[in-house]
């Protein structure tokens, strides 16, 4: 990252230093090669300062409009690719202020007037990442959109349901389709509560103690659209709470990604084969022919270590730091930055598995409910609509099913009349009670995977997920 137009001969130091920094040592202490990431922010927020400083009369306004027209240049420079700090610019901060000297003249060294790279820094990461908030939120909006469809379309079909991942009871396969669906909502809300503070304004706290130069912190909050001002100058340059927040939000995500993602291969695999999946999302082998990789979901599931590591990382980070800014803080931005991309990938690619990488193989699910004694808890309640107390019924199917396993056969498989030897309570309606179909439509308590408590909830779903009719799909 040499070269380009930046260069210049400004001194970042102040004239108290005599000697350049040791070459391995600007490198290390450089930030310039991730933190331009920020440089949008930068600008951003540079822009607001200048603005504020000529309405609060600290620069003519004549300067301001300098300043502003400097800096969109040098927004118009990066996206032709002419913007191009090295590691003498340090970092973003830096990089932007020595090229507006370039290009001003001593205007542009009024820019850093009544602020420091420390709150302006955490005023860029905030910008920052409030914006990667709202992109994630549309794209777990996206996914849960996906699912919804798939819900949509599988409102009557049946999957096996279980615990322990042993067949428990069957389900709507649209029952726990949406359950992610609630898993993903959580996620969102839990993001939304984490931009409420990261959308405060830390801009003017400056070094550490405020200024004294006549600013107004209010009207360049105002202009950046934060919702209010750190109180505590302190606190607003030394605050990475945010960071970690939404780490852990993130995490969150990621930990339901992946538990989704472990089913999907666990459907994929010979032994469920509940899924196929489409040539557009998975892979190859190089040496077995026959192969058709789960790439998408096991790459989601691997990455979780990357984002709960840097939530460790960031704690760790920050735990025992002195007020109030330590170069410390510069290792927020690298975690962070990862957190942001690597969940927002995992969450699209998700998507576009369940828009267009897999379908659910509709007859072997049907076919997997039928064979095993995922309604024996039925049969037990059948006795208890009958006035039979719970526990004593469900012994006596357990002595059933302990029968039938060593006959061979299933629940429905025995006669009325080995029924009524077994409880006089059984009459010929059992036999359609126990069907899987049955079973799941039984299930009709608030919450439940009955069919029409499945409609309901997709009714509700549909109208909550606003983007949810063909027209606004996100593409
Ligand atoms: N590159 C620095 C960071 O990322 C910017 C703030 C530097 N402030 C300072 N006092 N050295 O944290």
């Amino acid at each position: 990252m040499a070269g380009g137009v930046t260069g210049g001969s400004t001194a970042t130091w102040s004239d108290r230093f005599e000697q350049g920094l040791n070459p391995f040592i600007e490198a290390f202490n450089a930030s310039i090669g991730f933190d331009f990431n920020l440089l949008q922010e930068d600008l951003d927020g540079s822009i607001a300062h200048a603005r504020m400083l000529a309405s609060c009369d600290v620069i003519s306004a004549e300067d301001a409009d300098q300043l502003v027209q400097g800096l969109e240049r040098i927004r118009s420079e990066a996206k032709d690719g002419l913007f191009q700090p090295g590691l003498s610019d340090e970092d973003i901060h830096f990089a932007v202020e020595r090229r507006l000297i370039a290009l001003l003249g001593p205007v542009g060294k009024k820019l850093h007037t009544g602020r420091s790279r420390n709150d302006q820094v955490g005023t860029d990461l905030r910008l920052w990442l409030r914006r990667r908030l709202d992109g994630l939120d549309v794209d777990l909006e996206r996914l849960q959109i996906a699912l919804w469809q798939q819900a949509d379309h599988h409102r009557n079909t049946l999957i096996p349901g279980y615990t322990h991942l042993q067949r428990a009871q069957p389900l709507c396969l649209a029952h726990h389709l949406l359950a992610y669906l609630e898993m993903l909502q959580r996620d969102r809300d839990r993001l939304q509560d984490v931009r409420k503070r990261v959308n405060i304004c830390p801009l003017g706290a400056a070094a550490l103690a405020g200024t004294p130069v006549p600013i107004d912190r209010r009207r360049t909050a105002e202009d950046l659209d934060f919702d209010r001002i750190y109180t505590n100058s302190l606190d607003a340059v030394s605050d990475r709470d945010f960071c970690v927040e939404f780490s852990a939000a993130a995490s969150l995500v990621m930990a339901h990604l992946s538990r989704l993602a472990e089913e999907v291969i666990m459907w994929a695999s010979e032994e469920f084969a509940f899924v196929l999946l489409s040539d557009r999302c998975a892979t190859g082998s190089s040496l077995m022919p026959q192969k058709k990789n789960p790439d998408v979901p096991e790459l989601v599931r691997g990455k979780c270590g990357r984002v709960f590591g840097h939530l460790q990382g960031l704690l760790t980070m920050i735990k025992g730091l002195p007020l109030a800014y330590n170069k410390d803080f510069q290792e927020d931005k690298e975690a962070l930055f990862d957190v942001v991309r690597t969940t927002n990938d995992c969450v699209k690619a998700m998507a576009i598995l369940f828009e267009e990488g897999m379908s659910f193989r509709t007859e072997r699910l049907e076919q997997a409910v039928e064979r095993d004694f995922s309604n024996a808890t039925d049969v037990a309640d059948y006795l208890v609509a009958k006035g039979v107390p719970f526990r004593e019924a469900y012994q006596l199917v357990g002595t059933v099913v302990r029968r039938c396993l060593e006959n061979n056969c299933l629940l429905r498989d025995l006669d009325l009349a080995e029924w009524k030897g077994l409880h006089p309570a059984f009459e010929a309606d059992l036999h359609d009670a126990l069907a899987p179909r049955a079973v799941v439509a039984a299930r009709r308590s608030e919450g439940g995977t009955s069919f029409e408590r499945v409609d309901e909830q997709l009714k509700l779903w549909s109208e909550r997920l606003k983007r949810i009719d063909g027209s606004s799909q996100p593409g």
